[in-house]
């Protein structure tokens, strides 16, 4: 119960300390609202201002994809070592624990299967039930140049103005269907696309020449997906360039979980995007957390 006994002259004020009012550490969130901010911090480690992401939404336009056929057995011991989760709510609600306290970034948008048009998605929650599910963020395709690249960014935009209401970020996916070339010209447009109509960061693929250059241009924080499995050593010179030039982390499926030692592989990346250690080192902590498992 409120009480007025004892209420004294506050004595300690500190007036020749300045009030701090610290610039906020990511790229283009300046002038974001508290809730915003604070789940973007979820996402992106303040300390580092990167991110790992864990990807495993795969399966909703996938089906069951090699390596995460068990969503319970092959994603839980990973989890210790991702910063962030990315999934959809059936994923989450099936087979994470909810004792995971990890940030959650929701897959948004379905509508589509690899028997059909990719670009052909639709929003595939209500903000209500990302709310329920606590997700620090929700993330959907854009398809530029694409049959329905029109559908894909109306999705997007609506994420962002559902999510907006809440302080909930979204995520731009740039999705490239099968004609869609992977070079400079075509990141630089996809992802200045997503963080023109309000994206608050935006996936891209690494590719080259150019990957910096699309980075500078986009005004918002660029992660980049894995793509399809590659040897270890390759996977991790890809992350370490794109941190080297710009990216804010890694949202990573395939070169994880289809690694013959997932949680090597999560840990050998997460010291390439937060330590910028050297692919060379760098894939020694893949290979000793192998042996080790082995024994
Ligand atoms: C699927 C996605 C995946 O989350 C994304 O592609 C990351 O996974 P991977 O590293 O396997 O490419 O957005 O549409």
């Amino acid at each position: 119960m409120a009480d007025k006994d004892d209420v004294r002259l506050g004595k300690h004020f500190f007036e020749d300390i300045p009030s701090k009012n610290e610039a906020f550490f990511l790229k283009g969130a300046g002038a974001l609202d508290w809730g915003m901010q604070n789940r973007l911090s979820r996402i992106f480690n303040p300390e580092t201002g990167k991110t790992v992401m864990l990807a495993f939404d795969h399966g909703y336009f996938q089906g069951p994809t090699t390596g995460i056929e068990r969503l319970d057995l092959n994603i839980a011991p990973l989890i210790p070592y991702s910063d962030v989760l990315m999934c959809t709510r059936g994923a989450l609600r099936s087979s994470i624990s909810p004792t995971v306290c990890k940030p959650i970034v929701l897959r948004a948008s379905a509508g589509q299967s690899i028997l059909s048009e990719l670009s052909n998605e639709l929003i595939a929650i209500d903000i209500q039930d990302a709310i329920r599910l606590d997700a620090s963020a929700l993330a959907a395709q854009v398809y530029i140049g694409a049959e329905y690249e029109h559908k894909s960014i109306g999705n997007v935009t609506k994420l962002i103005d559902m999510g907006s209401k809440y302080g909930i970020p979204t995520l731009a996916v740039t999705g490239v269907g099968e004609k869609m070339s992977r070079d400079q010209r075509y990141f630089g447009l996809a992802t200045r696309i997503c963080a023109e109509i309000g994206a608050h960061y935006v996936k891209s693929y690494y590719f080259e020449p150019g990957f910096e250059k699309v980075v500078a241009a986009c005004p918002v924080p660029i992660v980049i997906a894995g793509g399809k499995k590659l040897p270890e050593k390759k996977a991790l010179e890809m992350a370490y360039k794109a941190i080297d030039q710009g990216a804010a982390g890694v949202d990573m499926g395939r070169n994880i979980f289809q690694s013959d030692c997932p949680v090597g592989m999560i840990q050998a990346v997460g010291a390439v995007v937060h330590n910028s250690v050297k692919p060379d080192k760098a894939i020694k902590i893949y290979e000793e957390i192998k042996v080790q498992e082995k024994t």
